[in-house]
Order: structure tokens, then sequence, then C-alpha cells
């Protein structure tokens, strides 16, 4: 009996599939994984500590109460730079595909891990004015990676931008001097939701449509099978 209900179930599949033949994407999870190794190799080679990863300088207020320590005030950011990225990769959980009337799109997201920015700041703070330096570790980044063809004109496009942190105990930071008040503005970088946003900003600016755009011109879009 259960063999005659594969049979059938054999059957009603082929028959089916004939039926209704698919339009299908040819192997587009290997195109996407194909341009994210491409724009890891170029950010690899030509971009990880220069100017296009650029974090501006800034000023944020600071306000944060707790053990007995009220810090109240201005600190200055300046001199950031992206010091070591641990890793670039591409997850395949995120992945998506949209096969559209008018356009495709296929779309997964990088993360990149143990991403480490140090910056210099300057406190301004009630009771305490001083200089120092943060080294601030985010365990990781999500950048969705989006790439389309438009039928019409065959034009191919992009996008890869930084969309957010996983969370925030998710963040160390190590300051200098290690004394009580860098120590509550590295609480107030993992705690306070205004300041820690002041802090991703600049990774909001980030533009890599270049180097997206070298990977795009370099490996042919997926064809569609139409009939498959
Ligand atoms: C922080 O900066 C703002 C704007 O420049 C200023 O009005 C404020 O007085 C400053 N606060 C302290 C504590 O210096
Ligand atoms: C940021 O601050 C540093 C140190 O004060 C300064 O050398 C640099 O020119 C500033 N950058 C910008 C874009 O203002």
């Amino acid at each position: 009996m259960k063999a005659v209900g594969t049979f059938f179930a054999v059957i009603f599949f082929i028959t089916w599939n004939n039926v209704q033949p698919a339009v299908v994407l040819i192997e587009p999870r290997m195109y996407i994984q194909k341009i994210a190794k491409r724009v890891v190799e170029l950010l690899e080679s030509r971009y990880l500590t220069g100017p296009d990863l650029p974090i501006d300088n800034y000023t944020s207020p600071i306000e944060l109460s707790s053990y007995g320590i009220t810090i109240s005030g201005n600190v200055s950011f300046h001199s950031a730079f992206v010091a070591k990225i641990g890793s670039m990769e591409l997850n395949m959980q995120q992945y998506r595909e949209a096969l559209l009337s008018t356009e495709v799109q296929i779309d997964a997201t990088m993360q990149w891990r143990n991403v480490a920015t140090a910056m210099d700041f300057y406190a301004d703070l009630d009771g305490f004015q001083g200089s120092g330096t943060l080294m601030v570790t985010y365990g990781h980044f999500d950048l969705p990676l989006k790439t389309k063809r438009i039928f019409e004109t065959g034009e191919v496009s992009g996008s890869l931008l930084f969309q957010s942190i996983s969370s925030i105990n998710d963040i160390i930071i190590v300051g200098h001097p290690n004394n009580a008040h860098v120590q509550m503005m590295a609480r107030a970088i993992t705690t306070n939701f205004d300041f820690r946003d002041k802090m991703l900003e600049p990774f909001r600016r980030w533009n890599f449509l270049n180097i997206l755009n070298v990977a795009l011109s370099e490996i042919p879009f997926p064809e569609i099978c139409y009939n498959c």
C-alpha cells in the first residue's frame, strides 16, 4: 500500500511539474555569495581602515547616574577610525529572492564580526575635564546586501548599507585612562540609547556603492529559466 502511495505521489509530482513549468533564477544563491566574496576582497585590499569608513567628529551630551556617581556634561569624540574587522561573511539565513514582473531582486545580509573602532575623546563633565581614548568593539554589524536587475533596461544595481548592531550586550569598551568617569562613559555607551545611537550614526553614512558596483559589473546577474 505504501509503495503504491509513493508511486502515485511520484506520478502526481511529475504531472504537476509538467502542467506548471516554473520560471526560476539559475543559481541565485551562488550569485549573491560571489558578489559578497568580491566585496570583501575589495574591502580588505583597499578600504578597510581608509577614508571610506569615515567616523566624523561629534559631541554628545551625556547624563548618567548610578551607584552613587553622576556624570553630566558633554563628551566630544574625534580622530575615530575602524581599527579592525574580525571577519566579514554573508548570512544566508536572511537570503531572499523575488521574481517580479518588472524586476528581479536577490538579497542576503552581510555580517561583520568584532568590529573595533578607536577614538580620542575630550570629556567636559561636572567635576571632571579630561581627555583619553576609547576602543569600542562591536560583536557584530548587520549590513543588508541587495541586488536587482530591471528587465526593461537590463540595468543591474545594488546597495550595501550599515543597518544595526546585534545587541547592546555585544559591545566591549576599553577606556584609557581607566578611572571612574571613563568607566561611566563606557557604561553610557552600552546602556544609554541616545548616546549609543550617536556612536552608530556615522556607520549609517558609510557608502559602499563604488565597490559594490565593481562586483556587480564583474559578476553576471543570474539568467532566468522560463520553463524549468
Ligand atoms: C554641553 O553643550 C551644550 C551645547 O553646546 C551647552 O549648552 C551645555 O552647557 C554643555 N554642558 C556642559 C555641562 O558643559
Ligand atoms: C576632527 O578632530 C581632529 C582633532 O581635533 C582634527 O584634527 C580633525 O581635523 C577633525 N576633523 C574634522 C573633519 O573636523
